[in-house]
């Protein structure tokens, strides 16, 4: 976009802080161009499975998994390391730099290694003065990019970066000096002429913080809409750490109309596969498939937290399933709508060639749940169904009904004859 909108961007939005009166014929927001983002981005992530504790040897062995396990040839090309990578200060000359003893060869090597395994390179970093380890004490230092995001952003290109994690993660702010930061740094990478991919987390604790409330279309690819995912089914405290599947699904609920190719509001990455991890045993296989479906009824991101290195053959199958992972991946982009709410939920999602239907036991006792075309919203016919997890086909002229036990998701493919 050109530089002259977003610096009229910033200022309305340092002058809304301020109290100050906006100029009248104030521009629309600039759209972000669609770029890398036609689809949500799948990938892997470091930090629900690793947390603070990463290094180069970790990266690469995880990137060797995702190659070994098919888990990159089913779609997952993203590696993304999340917070402490870095020195925990710049050098004389403001540059931010890979922490020497963790990633010793440097970023570009890493960039490197995973180009030339098919995958892409991602790196996380903040838009204040701490990322949310410093912030949180959990590692030394300020390195984030707050007043120097040209200089950060002109170095992630020229290590190869792809997909940038930016995560406010602060207690001070405001929704004006958030979109403004957030807004720096979209421009700061158009800039560097290097499609990367922009993945921004507003969803932080400062008082009045838009998090899920705000649409982020015109600044970021993907935006956070929830705090912290953990490997458990539910948390029940509301959209704040730490969320459970069962939380998240609730807040991503409201959302889901704000979807579409370029911007896809994001409810965390994935815990399939992910167990003893933060004092969690991880989901059941009932619960790990209830996520994915619901993750890709929403069109949401598919950021994998395990470890593939390691991950077991049942949560490698669950995360490959080509025809869940068609459904995330529809060309369409538009996410699903629930039509039934409660306990016994049932969800229906436009695909370019026919429909997805998830019916999803929230509850905690078996239930039957049962739905028909017209609560669907979908025309009179004889529709061919098809389960996604089981592979079982038949075809209904009207009500659909599947038995599921406590915490437990169907999901069906209808076409029309
Ligand atoms: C949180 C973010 C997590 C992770 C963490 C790193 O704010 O939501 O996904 O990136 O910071 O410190």
């Amino acid at each position: 976009m050109p530089r002259g909108i977003a610096l009229t961007a910033a200022l309305l939005a340092v002058l809304a802080a301020a109290g100050g009166a906006a100029p009248r014929a104030s521009p629309p927001p600039a759209a972000l161009p669609v770029g890398p983002a036609a689809t949500p981005p799948m990938g892997w992530n470091s930090w629900n499975t690793f947390g603070c504790d990463i290094d180069e040897g970790k990266i690469r062995r995880a990137a060797d998994g995702l190659v070994r396990s098919g888990m990159r040839d089913a779609g997952y090309r993203y590696v993304v390391v999340d917070d402490c990578w870095y020195r925990p200060q710049r050098d004389s000359a403001g540059n931010l730099l890979a922490d020497p003893q963790r990633f010793p060869a440097g970023m570009a090597a890493l960039g490197d290694y995973l180009h030339a395994r098919g995958l892409k390179f991602g790196l996380y970093m903040s838009p204040n003065d701490e990322t949310c380890a410093q912030q949180t004490g959990a590692y030394p230092g300020r390195t984030g990019s707050g007043d120097r995001e040209a200089r950060d952003a002109r170095a992630f290109a020229s290590w190869g970066v792809d997909y940038l994690k930016y995560d406010w993660c602060h207690g001070a702010g405001s929704p004006a000096t958030a979109r403004a930061a957030f807004t720096t740094m979209r421009d700061a990478l158009a800039a560097t002429g290097r499609p990367i991919l922009y993945s921004i987390n507003p969803n932080s604790n400062f008082p009045g913080a838009p998090g899920e409330t705000a649409s982020w279309c015109d600044i970021a690819h993907l935006s956070r809409t929830t705090e912290d995912i953990q490997p458990v089914w539910r948390t029940d405290r509301g959209n704040s750490h730490p969320m459970g599947v069962r939380d998240i699904i609730e807040v991503q609920s409201g959302l889901t109309d704000r979807a579409r190719p370029g911007c896809w509001p994001d409810p965390d990455m994935l815990e399939v596969g992910v167990h003893d991890v933060n004092g969690y045993a991880g989901l059941t296989d009932d619960e790990a498939r209830t996520h994915l479906s619901m993750w890709a009824m929403f069109a949401a991101p598919l950021i994998a937290g395990n470890d593939p290195a390691r991950t077991s053959p049942a949560a490698r199958d669950l995360l490959t399933d080509p025809e869940v992972i068609a459904v995330d991946q529809d060309p369409l982009g538009r996410a699903a709508r629930r039509v039934t709410g409660g306990d016994h939920q049932v969800w229906v999602r436009p695909l370019q060639h026919g429909t997805a239907v998830a019916l999803y036991n929230r509850g905690d006792a078996p239930a039957r749940i049962t739905t028909d075309l017209r609560t669907l919203g979908l025309p009179p016919g004889t529709y061919p169904t098809r389960d996604l997890w089981t592979g079982h086909r038949t075809s209904t002229t009207g009500p659909l009904s599947t038995d599921l036990p406590p915490h437990a998701t169907t999901l069906l493919r209808l076409g029309r004859q």
